[in-house]
């Protein structure tokens, strides 16, 4: 009487532990998931000046572009092709600038560099912080 009971207890806890095959093979085309806070490969993060890696979400990056869009710098850059020209292209901006270097740039463009002549970006810590891990990936 007991054993069966047993064994569908049995059965129903190993298939509830059983991962799902297709969260953990590598998919050659990711594009499809449901996975937005899955770390990007190591090339996807950036080296802050004390060497250390730090990991970069994809949820993280779809919010900086996001506030990309909605602060408007397309008046001013091209990314991708897209925008104007009259600050510099964007488009590999990561290769030149780690997340620090864009959060202290963004906010205030002359405590960096006196002369810069890009206005200053009013913008919401949080999203400054967003912006800048999305530009620091473009590389
Ligand atoms: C009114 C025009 C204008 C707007 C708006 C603007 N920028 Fe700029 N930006 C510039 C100019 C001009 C420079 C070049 C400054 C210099 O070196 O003198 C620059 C430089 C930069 C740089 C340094 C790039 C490099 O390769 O040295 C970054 C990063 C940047 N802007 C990001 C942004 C972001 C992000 C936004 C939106 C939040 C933004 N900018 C909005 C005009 C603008």
């Amino acid at each position: 009487m007991v054993l069966p009971i047993l064994l569908l207890l049995l059965v129903s806890c190993t298939s509830d532990s059983v991962p799902d095959p297709s969260g953990n093979q590598p998919d050659p085309d990711s594009g499809q998931t449901e996975s937005d806070d899955r770390v990007l490969p190591s090339d996807g993060s950036t080296s802050p000046s004390d060497g250390e890696i730090r990991q970069i979400s994809l949820l993280e990056v779809s919010k900086g572009l996001r506030v990309y869009i909605a602060h408007g710098c397309s008046q001013c850059h091209l990314l991708i092709d897209e925008g104007s020209e009259t600050g510099p292209d964007l488009t590999l901006v990561g290769q030149r600038m780690t997340i620090d270097d864009l959060q202290a740039w963004i906010p205030e463009p002359q405590s960096v560099n006196p002369e810069a002549d890009m206005p200053a970006q009013e913008i919401e810590p949080e999203d400054l912080e967003y912006l800048a891990i999305y530009l620091s990936t473009l590389k």
